[in-house]
C-alpha cells in the first residue's frame, strides 16, 4: 500500500481527452490524486504526463470500460497499490448519433453504445465499490446528458426518432443513478448525474455555441466535492437540479 490515510484518490474513466482530461486537472488541483484512465495506453500516458507536467498528482491506469477483463484488471492493480478510493467519475461515453433514426438503427451498435454508456459506468462502479466504501467521502458522478432527460429541453419527448442510442443509454445511466443511490443510501457514498451541457470537445463545436471544456467540467467537480449533507440520487446540470 503506497497511499496516506489522508490521501484523497479520484479516478475518471475516458479521461485521455475532452471532459474526462479536464476533470482529471480540476481533481488535481484541488490537492488530490487522480487516476487518469483511458482504452488506449499510449494516449492515456501522454494526457497523464501533460497534467504531471502541471505538477498535478496523475497516474495513469489503463481501462476499457465496455471490456469485463480490463475493469477486472484494473480493480486488481488499485487493490494492489490504494486501501480506498474516494471519487469515481463515470465519464467515458461514445455515439452521439445524431442523425440515426431509431427504426433503422444498428441494434448491435445499440448494444455496443449501451456497454460502454449505461454497463460501462455499472461495471467499474461495482468493480471499485469495496474502495469506495473505504472512504470517509465516497462520491460517484454519472457524466449524462439532458439528451436523456425525458422532459427537460432537447430530452427525449422534443428529439423526435433521432439519437436513439445515446439518449436511451443517457436516459438509462439516469435511472442507474437512481438505483446506485437507493443501494448506498446506508453508506456515505453520494451518486449523482451530471449533465455538462453543450461542450467544446470537438474542433468547430464552439462555432456552434458549445462552452468551453474548463465550464462543462466545471459542473460534474462540483458533484464530486459535494458535502456529506449534499444531494444523492439527483441530475444535474451547472449545480442546478434538471428535469428525468
Ligand atoms: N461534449 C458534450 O457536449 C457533452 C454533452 C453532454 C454529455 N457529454 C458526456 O460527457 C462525457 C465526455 O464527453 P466528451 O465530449 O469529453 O467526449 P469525448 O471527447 O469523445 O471523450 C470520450 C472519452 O470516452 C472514452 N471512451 C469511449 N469508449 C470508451 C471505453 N469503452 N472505455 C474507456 N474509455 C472510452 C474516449 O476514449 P477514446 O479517445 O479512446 O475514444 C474518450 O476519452 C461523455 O459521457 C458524453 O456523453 C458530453
Amino acid at each position: 500500500m503506497s497511499d496516506q490515510p489522508s490521501q484523497t484518490i479520484a479516478l475518471v474513466t475516458g479521461a485521455n481527452r475532452g471532459l474526462g482530461f479536464e476533470v482529471c486537472r480540476q481533481l488535481a488541483q484541488q490537492g488530490m490524486t487522480v487516476i487518469l484512465t483511458a482504452r488506449d495506453r499510449n494516449k492515456g500516458e501522454q494526457a497523464a504526463q501533460k497534467l504531471r507536467e502541471e505538477r498535478l498528482s496523475v497516474i495513469f491506469k489503463p481501462l476499457d470500460v465496455a471490456d469485463d477483463a480490463s475493469v477486472i484488471e484494473l480493480s486488481q492493480a488499485l487493490n494492489a497499490e490504494w486501501d480506498h478510493l474516494d471519487i469515481l467519475i463515470n465519464n467515458a461515453g461514445m455515439n452521439f448519433d445524431f442523425q440515426q433514426p431509431t427504426l433503422e438503427a444498428d441494434v448491435n451498435e445499440v448494444q455496443q453504445t449501451l456497454n460502454t454508456n449505461l454497463f460501462g459506468a455499472w461495471r467499474v462502479t461495482q468493480a471499485v465499490l469495496p474502495l469506495l466504501k473505504n472512504s470517509q467521502q465516497g462520491r460517484i458522478v454519472n457524466v449524462s446528458s439532458g439528451a436523456g432527460s425525458f422532459t427537460g429541453p432537447r430530452g427525449i419527448l422534443e428529439q423526435g426518432d433521432r439519437l436513439p442510442a445515446y439518449a436511451i443509454s443517457k436516459a438509462a445511466l439516469n435511472a442507474l443513478t437512481i438505483k446506485l443511490s437507493r443501494s448506498l443510501k446506508e453508506t456515505s457514498i453520494l451518486v449523482n448525474a451530471v449533465c455538462p451541457n453543450f461542450t467544446a470537445t470537438y474542433p468547430g463545436t464552439e462555432q456552434m455555441g458549445a462552452r468551453p471544456v474548463p465550464e462543462g467540467a466545471a459542473g460534474i467537480v462540483w458533484a464530486a466535492l459535494l458535502p456529506d449533507d449534499g444531494p444523492t440520487g439527483g441530475f444535474f446540470r451547472d449545480q442546478q437540479p434538471l428535469p428525468w
